[in-house]
């Protein structure tokens, strides 16, 4: 592999073990996955940030790269840890969590990564241009800022996307090209309104396509939020790392086509029904907009969530604090819901019985608290979700 001026003094150990063994990773990924080179990026960032996904094994890593002093050359963000760092007992964090969560953070800005703990940072904290080349994790957000930023990342892991960020490159794949076309024709010209619908319709493109570059035929009328929840339906059910809407001129391509009809979506929320009045209802994955607070808020004027449910919306810190200056937080808490930042119901160590019912807008949450819990999970569209809430 032809390496450049910077990347031998890395190899070489100039800038210290950590960097070393940063470069060495981008430098095998670009071998085995790559086009056998790599590209200068202008930000990072890192998922696997809760201790509830990385472990003991994962701050093990985490000290390893931070020894030496050893810092980010981009502007780096976080995605959600396991609870509010405001809030922890809403989790049901215990010590030995709270302590180890705050560890993973606190190695973690000791080397410049920015405690933004979001899934959206792209909404105010790490904003990529179209055209930047970046690295990012958490799948959503990669599908995102592909597909709707025109950003151009691979689909990091947290490993691969800190290594990034150390070395200031990442490994040159076919993400990073410029003639990156699509592999697949999806015709879905359903009348999907919701962002519940939305979710599951990506959920249902990434079962259909599961690995190639979709080309999306959709009826007119969505808006980036719509393509938001597509985008984690998406990368929740597919390795994909981005879906390309027909804006180009694209559809004139032949290639192998697949549809999507109404009744699939119907299927979904039938696979996902909700049989009992729910105990959990989780609202926010991804994270909420300022415009989605600002809806709910209205929604829940003078209403009050009933005494034996929690709902739970989850949003980024800088979304929050916009809110909270706007009297969204106010509004939304004297409902007695909670808003909650840093976290989201699938990353925290909530407890959940068998007892319990979720309910959630979210076909990637739905998806993931499947796989953790035994309670019953279901899907609803939001203001199904909000109103299963309200008592009055
Ligand atoms: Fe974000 Fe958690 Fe969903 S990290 S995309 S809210 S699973």
């Amino acid at each position: 592999m032809r390496l450049g001026k910077a990347e031998e003094l890395m190899l070489r150990g100039y800038y210290g073990e950590s960097c070393k063994k940063a470069i060495k990773l981008i430098l095998t990924i670009a071998d085995s996955y790559g086009c056998g080179t790599t590209i200068k990026i202008r930000s990072a960032h890192v998922s696997g940030v809760s201790y509830k996904n990385i472990g003991d094994p994962g701050i093990e890593f985490l000290k390893d790269m931070s020894r030496e002093g050893c810092k980010v050359r981009v502007k780096t963000t976080m995605n959600p840890c396991g609870f509010d760092l405001d809030k922890p007992w809403l989790f049901d964090v215990d010590e030995p969590f709270f302590k180890k969560q705050m560890e993973i953070i606190e190695l973690l800005k000791s080397m410049g990564v920015e405690p933004t703990l979001s899934c959206t940072p792209y909404y105010a904290d790490n904003k990529p241009r179209k055209g930047d080349h970046v690295a990012w994790a958490e799948s959503s957000a990669v599908v995102y800022v592909n597909s709707v930023i025109g950003a151009y990342t691979n689909r990091e892991s947290g490993p691969s996307a800190l290594a990034a960020a150390i070395t200031g490159r990442t490994a040159m794949t076919k993400e990073h090209k410029e003639d990156r076309g699509p592999e697949v024709k999806v015709e879905a010209p359903l009348a999907v309104r919701d962002c519940a619908d939305w979710g599951i319709l990506g959920y249902l493109i990434g079962l259909k396509v599961p690995s190639q570059v979709p080309l999306l035929l959709l009826r007119k009328g969505y808006t980036r939020e719509s393509l938001k929840y597509l985008a984690a339906g998406l990368g929740t059910s597919s390795s994909t790392s981005m879906f390309l809407l027909d804006e180009v001129g694209w559809s004139s391509r032949k290639l192998e086509e697949v549809q999507i009809d109404q009744p699939e979506i119907a299927d979904i929320y039938d696979r996902w029904a909700l049989t009992r009045t729910p105990s959990l209802v989780f609202i926010g994955c991804p994270h909420c907009s300022l415009g989605e607070l600002r809806a709910i808020a209205e929604r829940l004027r003078g209403r009050k969530v009933k005494k034996d449910v929690r709902l739970l919306i989850s949003t980024s810190r800088s979304v929050y604090a916009e809110a909270a200056r706007r009297g969204l937080v106010a509004a939304i808490e004297r409902a007695g819901a909670h808003l909650v930042k840093d976290t989201c119901l699938v990353v925290s160590p909530i407890k959940l019985s068998k007892d319990d019912v979720v309910l959630t807008d979210s076909a990637k949450a739905a998806h993931y608290a499947e796989t953790m819990t035994s309670s019953n999970i279901s899907i609803g569209k939001r203001w199904r979700c909000i109103e299963e809430a309200l008592g009055s």
